[in-house]
């Protein structure tokens, strides 16, 4: 028993009991899915099946493709209807699934539309972020076609032993999505024009597969109540002005939609030109979702289940118990914790590993790199078979040298691997920079993570010695085996004339109070962007510049697309100045000297400067302490200062290789 019993109830689809309120929700997996003929490979199974322990009561994978007629190809991979070798390989990923008490939907695509080059949509629309490009327009017959491939799929899943299907997708702006909305769609046949023919496709879609596979077999919908864009590739951050769906278009929608026979809807926000809706990141609060679903909710009979950042479980407890929802849809909090429902139900959420909305592992993995995808603060998240936990290799004792992030994740795999681990960390508390990073207010899950890091280091044994910076002597005294390096950065300082009289981004963040009303940020990477996030938050005048043509578009690819189009959306509605091309020469009294893209220089005027000109590793140890002759290596920001994300993950790779 636990206060949030109410998760743990039952409730049902159509004639289907699911056993609690939490579904793992649709996430393609890339890479790592597939085995060499197209069917599931047991990395795939076996997570799903850890999520299926974990206590997750319906698990909805990824969509999967069904048109092999229309489509010149599928981004999404094999094709159910054509390759038995996936049927095959998918009656054991739900046997593995049921074996667990949980449920297992099939999400069944009709499409991608202009999402992704050469797909055909309802009208010729630009293709997404390549306005060159058009989607070219669906013949009707093509449409129908489209239709009974997916009704072929939901016959061919419901013999895999599915519990029911899913549509994909009335959201993300994919093939029905566009159909569905007068602004992608502007067809004239019966698929076209009004509401009712704008979702004649819905409704062809769900009657068919009854017929086909029996009024019993549940067919839901993955649909998103509001789209939040005000024209191609451009999010609308209030909702105004908005030329996709309104949220009243929404809720009436959810009605057709039970009136043609869904039996749930699995609502979400936004489109590939709103991304920061559709995947948001941590500048998007959790729970956002709620209100909507709950419109939706009070329009239908059906069960609702709501996805989007609903990992605050006592938002979520409220919003079931409230009957504003009926299940809870968790995709990136699911990679980043198995367990998520079981702890949760067991009343220990302190033992949640969160997810912190970076989009690193996920989104920006399966959209903008094609790598698998995987999770910034689970390195092992579907790659659990690849590159599991090893057993170690005998009584070795490990000293990790350096508590941020990355000392704290190397010292928390050696010791599940068993070792016996030292910790020293020369400050009086551990985290390092993710204290700072997990300090803005819209960044409170960097803090909780630290908090869960420190609980299970607590929970594993391993020692650790504070305000303590080890010597080579210390080192041989532990008689260490192996020694891990994660002494982090330090801000780095270039020579510019009084850039002395600036604050470093460290101290804009621990001591707010030095920061006066008129501030100056120099660096427009994620550090300085989000330091004038939280100022022009707290009512400051805000200017940042950036040497580079743009901000966050440093450190490889930059941010993921939806955490950088979010920002420079709220820079744009909160009125903070960005200042691109253009270099700090100096800082005086007054503020700073810039230099402009054309070679002239201005002048400023600032209460406060904040360097944020990013960060550089401390001195090596490697070589000073050389003669130990153990195995040593250096993980983190002490290679270069970095995300979390690979701090995590070279810690992991260290500290499992040991
Ligand atoms: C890597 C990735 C792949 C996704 N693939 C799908 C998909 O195949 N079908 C779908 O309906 N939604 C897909 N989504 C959207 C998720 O289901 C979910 O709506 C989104 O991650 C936001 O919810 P969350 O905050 O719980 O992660 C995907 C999201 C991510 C990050
Ligand atoms: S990579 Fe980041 S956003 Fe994605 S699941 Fe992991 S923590 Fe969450």
């Amino acid at each position: 028993m636990s206060k949030y019993d109410v998760l743990g109830s039952p409730y049902k689809i159509g004639n289907v009991e699911i056993k609690n309120r939490f579904a793992v929700i649709p996430m393609t997996m890339g890479g790592l899915s597939y085995d060499e003929e197209g069917g599931f490979s047991d990395n795939l199974i076996n997570y799903f099946e850890l999520r299926a322990k974990g206590g997750f009561g319906l698990i909805i994978p990824g969509a999967v493709t069904t048109d092999y007629h229309v489509d010149p190809f599928s981004a999404l991979g094999p094709n159910l209807n054509t390759n038995k070798h996936w049927q095959e390989r998918a009656r054991v990923l739900v046997d593995r699934v049921h074996k667990h008490g949980a449920k297992i939907f099939c999400q069944l695509t009709m499409g991608l539309g202009r999402n992704y080059p050469q797909l055909p949509g309802p009208s010729e629309n630009p293709v997404w972020r390549n306005p060159d490009l058009k989607s070219p327009e669906l013949t009707t017959e093509q449409i129908r076609q489209k239709i009974a491939d997916v009704i072929e799929g939901a016959v061919v899943a419901k013999e895999c032993g599915y519990d029911g299907v899913e549509m994909h997708a009335m959201h993300w702006g994919y093939l029905l999505d566009q159909m569905g909305m007068a602004f992608f769609n502007r067809r004239t046949d019966e698929y076209g024009g009004s509401l009712e023919n704008r979702l004649r496709c819905a409704k062809e879609l769900v009657e068919g597969i009854h017929e086909k596979c029996g009024r019993d077999f549940p067919v839901g919908m993955r649909l998103g109540l509001k789209t939040y864009i005000k024209d191609y590739d451009k999010a609308t951050l209030n909702g105004d002005e908005e030329v996709g769906r309104t949220l009243e278009e929404g809720v009436e929608i959810s009605k057709l939609l039970e009136s043609y026979g869904y039996d749930y809807l699995n609502v979400d926000t936004g489109t590939y030109d709103s991304f920061y809706y559709a995947c948001p990141p941590m500048y998007n609060p959790q729970g956002f979702m709620i209100p909507l679903a709950a419109k939706a909710k009070e329009a239908v009979k059906i069960p609702v289940l709501a996805g989007g950042r609903m990992q605050d479980y006592d938002l979520a407890k409220e919003a079931v118990e409230k009957g504003e929802i009926d299940g809870v849809g968790l995709g990136r909090a699911s990679l980043a914790d198995p367990d998520y429902p079981n702890k949760v139900i067991a009343g220990e959420t302190e033992k949640i590993r969160p997810c912190i909305g970076c989009n690193m592992g996920c989104f920006r993995r399966c959209v903008e790199t094609g790598e698998p995808v995987s999770c910034a603060v689970n390195p092992q998240a579907c790659r659990e078979l690849v590159m599991g936990l090893k057993p170690g290799d005998g009584d070795k004792k490990v000293v990790v040298v350096g508590g941020g992030v990355a000392g704290m994740e190397a010292a928390r795999t050696s010791a599940l691997r068993g070792y016996k681990v030292t910790l020293f960390e020369k400050s009086d508390h551990l985290g390092g920079h993710i204290v700072e990073a997990g300090a803005h207010s819209f960044k409170t899950e960097i803090a909780k993570l630290n908090a869960w890091y420190q609980r299970e280091l607590k929970d594993l044994g391993v020692k650790i010695e504070l305000e303590h910076e080890p010597c080579i002597n210390c080192i041989k005294k532990k008689e260490a085996d192996a020694v891990i390096l994660a002494t982090g950065t330090d801000p780095s300082a270039p020579p510019i004339p009084g850039l002395d009289k600036a604050i470093t981004s460290l101290d804009a963040i621990n001591h707010p109070d030095r920061i006066g009303s008129r501030v100056f940020i120099v660096g427009g990477g994620l550090v300085g962007c989000e330091i004038a996030l939280d100022e022009v938050n707290h009512g400051k005048d805000v200017t940042v510049v950036e040497a580079l043509d743009d901000i966050m578009a440093a450190g490889g690819a930059g941010a993921p697309y939806p955490n950088r189009q979010m920002i420079v959306d709220l820079f744009e509605d909160k009125k903070v100045k960005v200042l691109t091309c253009t270099k700090l020469t100096e800082v005086t009294d007054e503020g700073a000297v810039v230099e402009k893209q054309d070679g002239t220089a201005e002048l400023l005027k600032a209460d406060t400067v904040v360097s944020a000109l990013g960060f550089k590793p401390t001195p090596n140890l490697k070589d000073e302490w050389a003669e130990l002759g153990i195995p040593m290596c250096e993980i983190g920001d002490a290679t270069g200062a970095g995300t979390i994300l690979k701090a995590i993950w070279d810690a992991y790779d260290a500290a499992n290789s040991i």
